[in-house]
């Protein structure tokens, strides 16, 4: 796909994930944060990533499209798609789309990759509604095919078509849904994260014993702590306070043991430890 230039808004989990997928589809990334260590960290995590998507059979070998590194705005004027994956509080995403519309040309498709936030909420923050949906890749993005893809009340059918043509070119499959807080996986998934770390709150059982009920039981690939390990608590948390302020449910209102684990900065596997001991800082 000649003339691509992706932005990726975000060098964190997500975002390096994403700009690993992009490039390695042959798709040259922009990567913006506000971050300068994050951002210097990337191309070598992206690098490494790359490596595995290798070794696990999930990208082609051969060259990887070019990645790019700025925090300046102004410098993606001239991208054929938006990619944002920042820190999932409300007020950050919509600043930085806004910023991002304000400078992009009209017609250029933007996604959130927003775990909770209703994708109409930040339709309303950026310069043309019609040009933004949601698509909710999950981590790691270049291992796993499927992406949940929110169509918000104001999204236009060609900023769709255009989103589903850019996941079917790194060989994503979308799965459509409607907007709301949440969307289908993290209505359901936050709420059994949340209820599984109160559990062992309570004692009831040890983080080892929830995940392999789930496991062994329910068959799951991965038990619910082990995959908040792997999304990282401070988001799990974060996207807990999103739906917790836009549904009025109380199930949502984040644990103390949760809490308590963010405030400590035992964020999961990106900071080596979480739920579980990963033996140290992960990419
Ligand atoms: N981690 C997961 O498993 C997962 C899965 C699906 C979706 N998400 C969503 O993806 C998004 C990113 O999550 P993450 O896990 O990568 O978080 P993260 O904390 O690893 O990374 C967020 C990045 O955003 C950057 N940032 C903050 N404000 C910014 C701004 N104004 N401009 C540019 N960059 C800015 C931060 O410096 C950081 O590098 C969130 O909305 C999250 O809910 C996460």
């Amino acid at each position: 796909m000649s003339g691509n230039r992706i932005a990726v808004l975000g060098a964190g989990v997500m975002g390096v994930g994403i700009a690993t997928l992009a490039t390695a589809h042959g798709l040259p990334v922009v990567l913006v944060d506000v971050d300068e260590a994050k951002l210097r960290t990337a191309p070598d995590r992206v690098a490494t990533q790359l490596r595995m998507a290798r070794l696990m059979g999930s990208a082609a070998k051969g060259s990887a499209a070019a990645i790019e590194v700025t925090t300046s705005i102004d410098d993606l004027a001239d991208a054929t798609a938006v990619i944002e994956a920042v820190t999932e509080r409300p007020e950050v995403k919509a600043k930085v789309l806004a910023d991002v519309s304000a400078v992009i040309a009209p017609g250029t498709p933007m996604v959130t990759n927003t775990s909770a936030i209703p994708v109409d909420e930040l339709a309303s923050t950026v310069a043309r509604p019609g040009d933004l949906a949601g698509a909710h890749f999950m981590n790691p993005p270049y291992l796993i095919r499927t992406v949940e893809v929110i169509r918000g009340p104001r999204t236009g059918a060609a900023a769709l078509s255009a989103i589903l043509g850019l996941l079917a070119a790194m060989d994503r499959e979308a799965v459509v849904v409607a907007d709301c807080p949440g969307f289908v996986i993290n209505r359901v998934l936050q709420r059994m994260i949340n209820e599984a770390a109160r559990i062992v709150q309570e004692g009831v059982a040890s983080p080892r014993d929830v995940d392999a009920l789930f496991r062994g039981c329910l068959g799951h690939r991965t038990g619910p702590l082990a995959t908040a390990d792997l999304i990282g608590l401070d988001n799990v948390a974060d996207s807990l306070r999103v739906l917790r302020d836009r549904t009025g449910d109380a199930g949502y209102e984040p644990c103390e043991l949760l809490l308590d684990k963010v405030a400590a900065g035992d964020h999961g596997r990106k900071t080596g430890r979480g739920f579980f001991d990963h033996g140290g800082v992960q990419s």
